[in-house]
C-alpha cells in the first residue's frame, strides 16, 4: 500500500442558495422540438432569498482540494452476500451550514446519531468527540462522549491496526498514554486529530458493526460546516466500504440531490441487484493510488457536437471521480474545447465577469429562462452520462451564472470528475467487481 489520500476541503457545492434553478424539462421532450433543442436543458429563472454562501471562498476551498489532491498523484508519479442493502438519505450539507453532502449515522451504545460528510476522496472517518482537549468547532448534533458509550474502547499504540493509519491519513500515527493518536488533514489546512478508537457503528437500526474503527477527534478545525465529521468512502482498508466489505462487497451508491430542499441517497450494498439502467465503466488504473477512484474519460459532447479532443489528451493524467470536489477538472486542452463550444452555442446571452477559477459566466438578469446545450461525458466502454441541467452551472447571482467546469494546470495533472456534475445521477461504485456505475434519475 503506498501513502494515501489527503483530500477533502471541506468546501460548499451549493449555488443554490442565492437562485434557484429549476429544469422544468430535460432534452427528448415535447415532440414539436427541434433537433437543436434536444441537445438543450430550458431552464426556469427565479431568486430565493436564502442566506448566501460566499462563492468566491467556495472555490477557493475546492481549489486548495485539488491541489492536495494533484500533490498525492505528483508524489506517485513514475511508478459475501451482498443481498443485504442499508439505505440512509442523504442531504445537501447547507442544512448544517456545510456544502457537502451529508447523511445521518449512529453511533456508540446506545445509539446516538450524528450528521456525517460523505467523502470518496478519503478513507478514515472520525468524529468530533468530548472531551475535546484541545478544540472543537460548533456542530449541530451534541459531540460524541465516549464516556457514555459503553462499547467504545481506544485502539493501542502497540496493536497493529494503529499502522494502517499511515496509509489511510498519510500521516505515521501517535501515542498518548500508550492510546494510538491519528491526525489528517485536508486540502485547505482544515484538520481532525485525535484517538484512533472502535465503537459500534449503526448504518441503519438494523445494519451495525460492532468494531468499527474511527477517529475520536480532540482537535478539530476547519470547513466542516455544522457536521460532525466525516465519513471515508476511498478504497484503503480503514475506508468505510473495506471496514464493511464482508456485508456489503465493498458496494455502495449515491445520489447527490440538485437543492438543499430535495434528498438523494447514500446506499451501501447493492439490495440484491442492480438496475437494469446503470452502465458500467470499469475502474482505471491510471492515475495510480490506494485511495482515489478512477475513470478513464474518452470524450464528451456539448449539444449535438462531439469536442474535438483527442483521447490521448484524457489519458495523459487519468482522472478520478470525487464526491468532495466540487467543480470537474479537466485538461486544459479539454477543457478549451469545452469552453468554445459552449461559449457558442450560448452566443445569444451576454457574458459576465469570470468568478474565482471560472471564467465563462453569463448575465441572465433579463432572462426568464434559458436555454442551455446539454453535455454529456464519454467513459470507457462507451458509457454515456449526461449531466443534469442543475450540474451545468455554478451559480453566484444571476447577473453572474458560470459554467461549472475549470482547466487544470497541465494536461498530465489528474483530471476530477466532481460533484456538480454529479448531481441527480445515480452513482455506483462496485469495489469488487472494479467498476463505476451511471444511470440518470437517481434523485431530484
Ligand atoms: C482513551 O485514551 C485517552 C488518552 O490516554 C484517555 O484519556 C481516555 O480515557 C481513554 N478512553 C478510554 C475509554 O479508555
Ligand atoms: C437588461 O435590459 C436592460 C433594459 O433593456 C438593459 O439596460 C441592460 O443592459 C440589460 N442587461 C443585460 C445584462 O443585458
Amino acid at each position: 500500500m503506498a501513502a494515501a489520500t489527503t483530500a477533502a476541503t471541506i468546501s460548499s457545492n451549493f449555488l443554490s442558495a442565492l437562485l434557484l434553478l429549476f429544469l422544468v424539462y430535460a432534452l427528448g421532450g415535447a415532440a414539436d422540438e427541434s433537433h437543436q433543442l434536444q441537445h438543450r436543458h430550458t431552464i426556469h429563472l427565479h431568486q430565493d432569498k436564502a442566506n448566501i454562501p460566499t462563492h468566491a471562498e467556495i472555490l477557493r476551498q475546492d481549489e486548495a482540494r485539488v491541489k492536495s489532491i494533484h500533490s498525492k498523484f505528483a508524489k506517485n508519479k513514475g511508478q459475501g452476500s451482498i443481498n443485504d442493502a442499508a439505505n440512509l438519505p442523504a442531504k445537501d450539507g447547507s442544512v448544517v451550514g456545510s456544502g457537502n453532502y451529508i447523511v445521518k449515522m449512529g453511533l456508540g451504545t446506545p445509539k446516538k446519531d450524528y450528521s456525517l460528510i460523505f467523502d470518496t476522496g478519503s478513507d478514515l472517518t472520525w468524529t468530533q468527540c468530548q472531551p475535546c482537549a484541545r478544540s472543537c468547532y460548533e456542530q449541530q448534533d451534541p459531540i460524541f462522549d465516549p464516556s457514555l458509550s459503553s462499547s467504545y474502547s481506544n485502539i493501542s499504540c502497540s496493536s497493529t491496526i494503529c499502522n494502517a493509519l499511515t496509509s489511510a491519513t498519510g500521516n505515521s500515527p501517535g501515542c498518548s498514554s500508550s492510546a494510538c493518536v491519528y491526525g489528517i488533514q485536508y486540502g485547505d489546512s482544515s484538520f481532525s486529530v485525535g484517538f484512533f478508537a472502535k465503537d459500534k457503528l449503526w448504518l441503519t437500526p438494523r445494519d451495525t458493526f460492532t468494531e468499527f474503527l474511527f477517529g475520536c477527534g480532540q482537535n478539530n478545525q476547519g470547513l466542516f460546516g455544522g457536521a460532525a465529521g466525516l465519513i471515508g468512502l476511498g478504497q484503503d482498508y480503514l475506508s468505510l466500504p473495506s471496514q464493511t466489505a464482508a456485508k456489503y462487497n465493498k458496494y455502495f451508491s449515491y445520489c447527490l440531490p440538485s437543492s438543499p430542499s430535495s434528498t438523494g441517497y447514500l446506499t451501501f450494498g447493492d439490495g440484491g441487484g442492480v438496475s437494469k439502467s446503470v452502465k458500467f465503466t470499469p475502474l482505471s488504473t491510471i492515475p495510480p493510488g490506494p485511495s482515489f477512484y478512477g475513470i478513464d474519460i474518452i470524450g464528451m459532447t456539448v449539444g449535438s457536437q462531439k469536442l474535438p479532443i483527442s483521447a490521448s489528451v484524457f489519458s495523459a493524467g487519468g482522472a478520478i471521480i470525487d464526491s468532495g470536489t466540487v467543480i470537474t477538472r479537466l485538461p486544459p486542452t479539454a477543457y478549451e474545447a469545452l469552453k468554445s463550444a459552449f461559449r457558442k452555442q450560448m452566443s445569444q446571452y451576454p457574458l459576465a465577469q469570470p468568478l474565482s477559477i471560472l471564467d465563462t459566466c453569463y448575465d441572465f438578469t433579463n432572462y426568464s429562462t434559458v436555454s442551455v446545450p446539454k453535455i454529456s461525458f464519454f467513459f470507457k466502454q462507451d458509457v454515456e452520462v449526461p449531466i443534469d441541467g442543475k450540474g451545468v452551472f455554478y451559480v453566484n447571482d444571476i447577473s453572474q451564472v458560470c459554467l461549472a467546469f475549470a482547466p487544470n494546470g497541465d494536461d498530465t495533472d489528474v483530471g476530477i470528475f466532481g460533484n456538480t456534475q454529479q448531481k441527480t445521477l445515480q452513482v455506483v461504485y462496485d469495489g469488487a467487481k472494479g467498476r463505476l456505475g451511471f444511470a440518470s434519475g437517481g434523485c431530484s
